[in-house]
């Protein structure tokens, strides 16, 4: 049996092909990056046509590469929710014609849900209970996942997502968007405790975050105050190296933080994560530390299974099962469910 899935919340524009087993057969995704770099971020109305150019071509490249035809899909998944609204429209409509059209059932999935569930994917092993930590361009947010259909927020950003932060603080250094790559190369030459930048609720015995205050002392310390005595020092390659440093180990430290918390709070041994940001290696390794003195598991994916992508939608292998299936009334979801 095979299952076509359907990507579009942000800026990629993905489909995949896998089987009722999770194989993945294909897993294409086609970035958005070099329309976006200009402006310093993704421009919704810009995301939201570009899908519709590249969906067609990136549904065709799937099925090449699954070596199946359209006709021998037996399932249609697609992300509904959360995402840019403009975006998320485009799929979940292409996702309903197709179903009509080859009369296959139609199942919707949450985005956030799919990135823990890549850690399933390729896991040699069962990953439920687990604690899940999604950390993206577009979110930060910490599960309780009991099972793969028993999914329940624990907490999430009050303001920018850890991955969003990256960027922003990467635009007041001027090192380019997206700022997250960039922000860990430079962060290297950098001393993570030359500036002690804010962490938003360290301390506190509640699952939430928040990065705007961070963003904002980053700004003061490069930028300066308006109307504040002293003019920051000039910045030096040295000293942009410090600020990023010492801000990527703020973020570091809150999200392993809070993951450790949802470990002690559900006390589930294993901790799944999955998003953009997970590429950072000094979150990697910060993670991995800490759920060894947990005495828990960590399950990461490769990048192809953390950044955003369809194959993750084989969440709906499990949808299937159970008959959860999508009216077809079903609507794009801005906000998270
Ligand atoms: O999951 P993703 O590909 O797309 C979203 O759903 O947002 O995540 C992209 C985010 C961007 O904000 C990017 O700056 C961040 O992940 N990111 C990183 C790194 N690589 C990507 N942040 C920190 N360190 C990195 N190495
Ligand atoms: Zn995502």
């Amino acid at each position: 049996m095979y299952f076509l899935a359907l990507e579009s919340s942000c800026d990629e524009t993905a489909a995949a092909v896998f089987t009722e087993d999770r194989v993945v057969l294909s897993n294409v995704v086609a970035s958005q990056n070099e329309l976006h770099t200009q402006f310093g971020g993704v421009v919704p109305e810009i995301a939201a046509r570009a899908h519709l150019r590249n969906l067609l071509p990136v549904i065709d490249e799937a099925l090449r590469q699954a070596n199946i035809t359209i006709h021998q899909v037996n399932c249609i998944a697609v992300h509904h929710t959360p995402g840019l609204v403009g975006a998320l429209l485009i799929t979940v409509t292409a996702a309903k014609m197709l179903s009509v059209v080859l009369d296959v059932p139609l199942i919707a999935l949450n985005h956030i849900q799919s990135h823990i569930y890549a850690c399933r994917m390729s896991a040699e092993k069962e990953i439920f209970p687990c604690v899940g930590l999604v950390v993206s361009g577009g979110h930060t947010a910490i599960f309780d996942c009991a099972s793969p259909l028993q999914m329940s927020l624990l907490g999430s950003t009050r303001d920018d997502a850890a991955g969003e932060a990256f960027d922003k603080v990467a635009a007041i250094l001027e090192i380019g968007f997206p700022g997250g790559p960039k922000l860990e190369k430079i962060a290297k030459a950098g001393n993570p405790h030359a500036f002690s930048f804010p962490r938003a609720f360290l301390k506190e015995n509640r699952i939430e975050f928040s990065f705007s205050g961070l963003k904002t002392a980053v700004l003061y310390e490069v930028k300066g105050q308006k109307n504040a005595a002293t003019t920051p020092p000039e910045m030096t390659t040295q000293r942009r190296a410090d600020v990023a440093a010492s801000f990527q180990q703020a973020v570091v430290d809150v999200l392993v933080a809070k993951s450790r918390q949802a470990l002690h709070l559900t006390g589930y041994p294993r901790l799944a994560v999955g998003g953009g940001v997970i590429a950072n290696q000094t979150l990697r390794t910060a993670l991995k530390v800490m759920t060894s003195d947990e005495n828990c598991e960590l399950f990461i994916p490769p990048m192809s299974l953390c950044t955003d992508n369809a194959a993750m939608a084989a969440l709906a292998v499990e949808k299937y099962h159970v008959g959860d299936f999508a009216p077809l009334d079903l609507d794009a979801k801005p906000n998270f469910l």
